[in-house]
Parts: structure tokens; C-alpha cells; sequence
């Protein structure tokens, strides 16, 4: 049964191993912030990091995650208070969401390893598809968030979405805590 750590939290799931990690986030984790067009058309609706790199999860089997660290959407920021979050919202680079927490996996794991990427460095890192197409938005949002990374920029805080985690997620039986000492390297 693979093991990983999602989210900070060691877990195990009971399920074949050859099942692509986005199906058990999404169908046995609840953790439905991952999106999914089923099968690889959407370039990355799916993303989420993989040891601090954005990766495409339905490209990913929950034996090729063993051991790593994975975090999606609702691990980014408990509150949305990530400058990447806070700079889509107001850049108004949302627009029916299909496509919003691949697009701030990927721009966040790009802010990362450079907090002022040039337009062209966004646009090689965001190769996901925005069926709205507010490319050029997402663009100036990443860069945005790049500043405000640097603190040369400070943006009003979103409004609260007045849903807690806690109350998002349920318990299901596929996955379950690890202790402590169980927990993969
Ligand atoms: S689900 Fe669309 S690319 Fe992964
Ligand atoms: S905002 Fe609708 S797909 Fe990107």
C-alpha cells in the first residue's frame, strides 16, 4: 500500500498502486482542489508539487509517489493567503476556475525558484490549458505575486471564503494517518 506524505501528513492508501495519484486525491483523499479533465488533455488542471516540483498527477502512479512529499492546492495555504493566490484574485485572473489550481501550483512552484520571472519565463512555466483564456492576466498575476514575494508590493487580502478546510474534508476509508514513526523518509 503506497505511503507518502500529503499535505505534511503521512497517509496510506489502500488502493492498486497503478492508480494515477490524481484519482486518489480526488476520489479517496477529498482534496477536490485538484481538477481533472480524466486523461492528460487539460496540461495540467492536475498539477500539484511533487518534492517542490509541479507535476501533472494523473501522469503520476501512487507507486511513483511513494515517499514523496505532495502537496496540492488546499496545502499551498490553509487560508489562501499565498501572494500567488492573492494576486489571481486581484488581477482578476479567475475566471470559471476549471483551470485555477493547477495554474497557482505551477506559477507557485515557478515563484519558488524565481520570484521575477520574465513574461516569457511565466508563459514556459504555465503550459496549461485557460479554456477562458486570460493568459495574459495570469501572466501579470504571477509577476504580481513575484513582487509582493520581494516586498515591493503589498496587496489587500482577499476576502475570506468563509469555508474552513476542517469542513471541506471528510474522512474516507482509503486513507488513514500514519503515526509518526511509520511516516515515509
Ligand atoms: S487531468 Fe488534465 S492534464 Fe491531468
Ligand atoms: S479560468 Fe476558466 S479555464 Fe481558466
Amino acid at each position: 500500500m503506497p505511503r507518502m506524505t500529503i499535505n505534511e501528513r503521512p497517509v496510506e492508501f489502500d488502493l492498486d498502486p497503478d492508480m494515477p495519484l490524481l484519482y486518489a486525491l480526488r476520489e479517496a483523499a477529498n482534496l477536490t482542489g485538484t481538477k481533472s479533465c480524466g486523461g492528460g488533455d487539460c496540461v495540467g488542471a492536475c498539477m500539484v508539487l511533487v518534492d517542490g516540483t509541479a507535476l501533472r498527477s494523473c501522469r503520476i502512479t501512487l507507486a511513483e509517489a511513494e515517499g514523496r512529499l505532495i502537496t496540492t492546492i488546499e496545502g499551498l495555504s490553509r487560508d489562501r493567503s499565498h501572494p500567488l493566490q492573492q494576486a489571481m484574485v486581484a488581477e482578476q485572473a479567475i475566471q470559471c476556475g476549471y483551470c485555477t489550481p493547477g495554474i497557482v501550483m505551477a506559477g507557485a512552484a515557478l515563484l519558488q525558484r524565481n520570484s521575477a520571472p520574465s513574461k516569457e519565463e511565466v508563459e514556459a512555466a504555465l503550459s496549461n490549458l485557460c479554456r477562458c483564456g486570460v493568459y495574459p492576466r495570469l501572466v501579470r498575476a504571477v509577476q504580481r505575486a513575484g513582487r509582493v514575494i520581494q516586498r515591493r508590493e503589498s496587496i489587500s487580502a482577499a476576502p475570506a471564503p468563509g469555508i474552513e478546510a476542517a469542513d471541506a474534508a471528510q474522512r474516507v476509508p482509503a486513507l488513514r494517518a500514519l503515526p509518526e514513526a511509520e511516516a515515509p523518509e
